[in-house]
Order: C-alpha cells, then sequence, then structure tokens
C-alpha cells in the first residue's frame, strides 16, 4: 500500500510534460504480439498498468526491455494462449489480449477480468463480435475457453461504441482472410492510434475515428518503430489541479484536438486557456459553476477526466451538476471528498456539487485510478494536509504523479508502507 500526503494551498504553477496515454499504448502493446519481429514503443508512460500488459506477454512468452521512455517488444514466438488469473484480476484490459491471441493462435483461455470497480463492465460486445468471428466459447470453473477453426471475416454492428470491444474486433480481424466491418465503432483517439500502429506494421484498416471501420486482413504484419499518443486524461487531471488551485501551467506534448470538450468546460468554468495545438497553456484567477456538464463517448466530455472535474469544481463558485453517463459507479470518491468540506449530492449517475470557498485536509482513502486522482485535485486545493492512501490506484496511470507536482510547486510526498 503506499499514500500520498500533500499539505494543499498552493497554486500550481510551472511546466508539465505529458506522458504517453495509457489507453492507447496497453492495447498496442497486445498488437505487438501480431508482429513478425520486434517492435520499438516510444512515449512509453512508467505506470502501474503498462507493467501489467508486460507482464502478460512475458506469460505468453514474450521478451520486452524497458528503456528511458521507451520499451523494445518481442513477441514473434510468444504462442501462449492463456493470461494467468491473478494478471487477468488486476486490470480489465486484459481482455484485449484476447484478440491478438485468437488472431495468432486460434485459442485462448481467459478468466474473467478484473480492473477499476466503476460498475458492472460487462463483455458481452467483445464476446458477440468474436463469436460472428467464429470463435466458439465456453464456460468452466471461472474460465472463458475459446476457439476458432478460423478468425472469418464479419459485418459486426455495436450496439454501443464500446472502446474495449471495438480494439478488440481490429486485433482480431487485423490478419482475419477478409475485410471486417465495425459499424458503431467508438471514435476515441486511442481507436486511431492503435489503427495507426497496425498499419505502420503493415496492416490495412481504415476509418478509425468515424463510426465505420474497415479492417482488411493481410498475411503477415512487421516490427515498427511508433511512439504513442499523448495522454488526454492526465492531461485534463493536471489542467484540473491547477484550475483548483488557481495556479497558471504550460502543459507540452499534447495533442489539444483530444480534449476539445475538457478545454470548452474549463474555459467555461472561467480559465484562461491559451491553445497551440501541441502545448496549451492554463490561468486560473476564480472558478465559477457550470451550469451541467455530461460525459458521453468522444468527442463528447471523457468520463474518465469527469472524477478531477468534480474534485475542482468542489472548490468553485456556485452550484454544478454533473451527470455520467457511461459507468454507473463512478462517484465513491464523492464520500471522500465529503470528508474534506466538499457539498456533493448522488442521486444514481448525477452529482450536485455546491461549490465551497474552503477544503480542508483529510485523511481519505483512493477507490479506483481516477477517484484517486479526484482526490489529488481536492488535495491539493484544500487547507491543511491530506493523506490519500491506497495511491497505488493511482500508480496505475499517473507516472511519478509526486514529482510531477512539485516541479509545479506542489507539497507533497510519496510514501510506501511495508
Ligand atoms: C475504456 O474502457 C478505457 N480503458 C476506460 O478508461 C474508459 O473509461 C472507457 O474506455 C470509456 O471511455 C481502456 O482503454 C484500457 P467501454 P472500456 O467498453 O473499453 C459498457 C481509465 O480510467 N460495455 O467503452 O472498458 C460498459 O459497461 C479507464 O483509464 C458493455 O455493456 O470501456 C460501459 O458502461 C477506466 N458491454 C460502457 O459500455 C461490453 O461488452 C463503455 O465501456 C463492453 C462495454
Amino acid at each position: 500500500m503506499s499514500k500520498l500526503v500533500i499539505e494543499g494551498g498552493v497554486p500550481l504553477c510551472g511546466v508539465v510534460e505529458i506522458q504517453g496515454a495509457k489507453n492507447s499504448i496497453l492495447p498496442i502493446i497486445a498488437a505487438t504480439l501480431l508482429a513478425d519481429d520486434e517492435c520499438e514503443i516510444s512515449n512509453f508512460p512508467d505506470i502501474g498498468d503498462t507493467h501489467i500488459a508486460l507482464e502478460i506477454l512475458k506469460a505468453l512468452g514474450a521478451n520486452s526491455t524497458i528503456h528511458t521512455n521507451s520499451i523494445i517488444v518481442n513477441a514473434a514466438g510468444a504462442y501462449g494462449t492463456e493470461i494467468p488469473d491473478d494478471l487477468m484480476r488486476k486490470m480489465r484490459s486484459s481482455l484485449m489480449f484476447l484478440g491478438a491471441i485468437l488472431s495468432k493462435n486460434r485459442r485462448a483461455r481467459v478468466s474473467l477480468p478484473g480492473g477499476c470497480d466503476i460498475g458492472t463492465r460487462p463483455v458481452d460486445l467483445h464476446i458477440g463480435a468474436l463469436k460472428e468471428m467464429g470463435v466458439v466459447f465456453s464456460e468452466a470453473h471461472g474460465y472463458m475457453e475459446c476457439e476458432a477453426k478460423n478468425i472469418s471475416p464479419a459485418d459486426i454492428v455495436l450496439t454501443y461504441p464500446s472502446v474495449g470491444a471495438t480494439e478488440n474486433i481490429m486485433l482480431a480481424a487485423a490478419k482475419a482472410n477478409g475485410v471486417t466491418t465495425i459499424k458503431n465503432a467508438a471514435k476515441e483517439p486511442e481507436i486511431v492510434d492503435l489503427q495507426n500502429f497496425i498499419n505502420a506494421m503493415g496492416g490495412k484498416i481504415r476509418g478509425a475515428g468515424g463510426s465505420e471501420i474497415i479492417i482488411t486482413g493481410v498475411k503477415n504484419l512487421h516490427g515498427v518503430k511508433y511512439s504513442v499518443i499523448p495522454d488526454r486524461i492526465v492531461l485534463s487531471t493536471y489542467m484540473c489541479a491547477v484550475a483548483a488551485t488557481r495556479g497558471n501551467a504550460v502543459f507540452k506534448n499534447v495533442n489539444t484536438s483530444h480534449v476539445s470538450s475538457v478545454l470548452a468546460a474549463l474555459s467555461k468554468a472561467g480559465c484562461k486557456i491559451y491553445d497551440l495545438k501541441d502545448t496549451v497553456a492554463l490561468e486560473c484567477d476564480r472558478l465559477n459553476a457550470i451550469n451541467s456538464l455530461m460525459s458521453m463517448p468522444y468527442p463528447g466530455f471523457p468520463t474518465d477526466a469527469g472524477s478531477p472535474f468534480v474534485a475542482m469544481m468542489a472548490g468553485a463558485a456556485g452550484t454544478t451538476l454533473f451527470v455520467e453517463t457511461i459507468f454507473e459507479n463512478r462517484f465513491r470518491y464523492v464520500g471522500e471528498l465529503l470528508r474534506m468540506g466538499a457539498k456533493i449530492k448522488t442521486e444514481g449517475r448525477a452529482a450536485v456539487i455546491e461549490g465551497q470557498k474552503k477544503l480542508y485536509g483529510a485523511p481519505v482513502e483512493a477507490c479506483d485510478l481516477r477517484g484517486g486522482a479526484a482526490l489529488v485535485v481536492a488535495a491539493l486545493a484544500a487547507e491543511g494536509i491530506t493523506s490519500v492512501s491506497h495511491a497505488e490506484f493511482i500508480e496505475r496511470g499517473y507516472e511519478h504523479i509526486e514529482s510531477v507536482l512539485t516541479e509545479l510547486g506542489a507539497r507533497i510526498k510519496y510514501e510506501k508502507d511495508v
């Protein structure tokens, strides 16, 4: 167990270099299973989830080495078909390996995935799509056994634009014998990044970023050097932290077109934003409530940025309504914010945030990745000392958060319990 101890009330000022995107690199690590030789991936975020993904690759028989800011993976001889239960439980996106393992071996054995407890998170869309591609599933003793004579191309219509299901189909179809289409595909920038990575390996995918993706299977994919996109949720979180402390900062290594909805919400709340496309600056003297904000699939306001945004608005002038439409259990951190003097009422998927002049430090507990990040945002703005326990949830997605925030002037210490 680890802990972040924060003495709040210091306006954050300075320059932040944004890490590579967690939700891009995870499916890209799975995609290395499809390559015939070595891949070098840069802008690698050194976070808990990428280490779990590399452990999965190792369990399947691949070699990887981590360098400063990059990894080299050779998964050509990785013909393993089973993801160990403990790794599967640690991270929901382990499910992403299923499409790639099936493409490579025509069979796989996985237990049902774990990950952050932010809702029921079913996997019916993944399974339904893979069934349409000829995969037969059976369940016994907590494991899913999956087998296919061939991965067949298919015309798949998703009933919801699931990010993970879209990525799994792309991975399964990249080397199938024919053309697969996905209608109502997820449009997130991480889907475009996966398309670009597979195409750089010699794949033939088009349409990512729109609602229809067309995947023409190819026989072979080769190794490649590739750099993943910047993490739009980490950027959104640090922007909320700077605004919550009424600071000003410059963020480098960003793609502002990926965060248009977040920038619009921050501007509406009174932040001054200077958008230079691959760099963005934020300045905040005063935060006003905004009437309402709703999370939506991309290009809407991202569910993952909802928690830090709510924490920021806990210290704004006036009342804001935030509605979470993607996951049903994303407000667990709100109870912890109440311990810090926040006035927030939740009812189902809605949170009514009555902004307070002052939040104060308290012992709080992170219960998922983004909820943990929300507590850090509130702690930075609060008067006094906050200890955020179970910081290991935060380390799953934020690279060296204590050093980044220290650079911005925060008084923050990282403590590891032995
Ligand atoms: C991805 O999760 C991200 N994870 C999540 O990031 C993110 O919150 C989410 O997309 C939405 O943007 C990764 O990319 C690794 P979904 P994923 O499938 O793929 C329902 C973070 O904090 N659904 O688009 O799991 C599901 O229950 C995280 O970085 C089904 O009903 O999201 C949810 O309500 C957490 N059946 C909705 O769709 C299915 O088979 C969206 O899920 C699949 C999903």
